[in-house]
């Protein structure tokens, strides 16, 4: 945009000096010196219109980059469906509580590594367990993966003897409740 500014800047600077030459060589009585005048106070005003050009633009350009974001996100791949309606978990699920991870894998996206290799362990009904661990060590990708955000490559995971891929996600994210750290979980 600096270098259209000033392109645009010599360019009008040109045509202005071009016509102050064309105005002031013709004699009185061709153009008369009032209306002379007016067409130079008119003149000054040309970098304001080359101001608007380049504002056009520099819009257009931020315009068309959300249309290509919307092309984007249509092209991404749905989440799981909501419900699943012949493997709906019953009203009482999950009853304790006892949560048992096997083998969990989990990693953001396929060209990403992988963040938890392998991940067993059991959480009993009714403790309360503490997750503790370096920044980075992945407690947060845990806590996602228990909801669903992010799905393992392999492992399962299993609340109540349900195992959680196999359900809607609408069914599981209402049954379970995180309160997260106001910044950084
Ligand atoms: N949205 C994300 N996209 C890609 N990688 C991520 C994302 N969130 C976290 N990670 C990576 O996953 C690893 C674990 O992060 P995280 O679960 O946030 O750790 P913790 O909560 O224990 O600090 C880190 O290496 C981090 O770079
Ligand atoms: C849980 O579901 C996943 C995905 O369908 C499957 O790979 C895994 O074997 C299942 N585990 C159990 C214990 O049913
Ligand atoms: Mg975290």
């Amino acid at each position: 945009m600096e270098w259209l500014n000033f392109r645009l800047d010599i360019l009008s600077t040109l045509t202005f000096a071009f016509c102050l030459v064309f105005l002031i060589s013709f004699p009185n009585s061709v153009i008369a010196p009032g209306i002379a005048g007016l067409a130079v106070t008119y003149g000054l005003n040309q970098n304001a219109l080359q101001a608007n050009v380049v504002w056009f633009l520099c819009n257009l350009e931020n315009k068309i980059i959300s249309v290509e974001r919307i092309l984007q996100y249509t092209s991404l791949p749905s989440e799981a469906p909501l419900v699943i309606k012949d493997n709906q978990p019953d009203n009482s699920w999950p009853s304790s509580g006892d949560v048992h991870l096997r083998d969990l894998q989990v990693r953001y996206a396929p060209h990403l590594p992988i963040v938890l290799r392998g991940l067993t362990c059991t959480f009993t009904a009714g403790a309360k367990t503490g997750i503790v661990g370096r920044t980075g060590s992945g407690k947060t990708t845990l806590v996602q993966t228990l909801f669903r955000l992010i799905e393992p490559v392999a492992g399962h995971i299993v609340i109540d003897r349900i195992n959680i891929s196999l359900i809607g996600i609408h069914d599981l994210r209402s049954r379970l409740s995180i309160i997260p750290q106001a910044y950084n979980v």
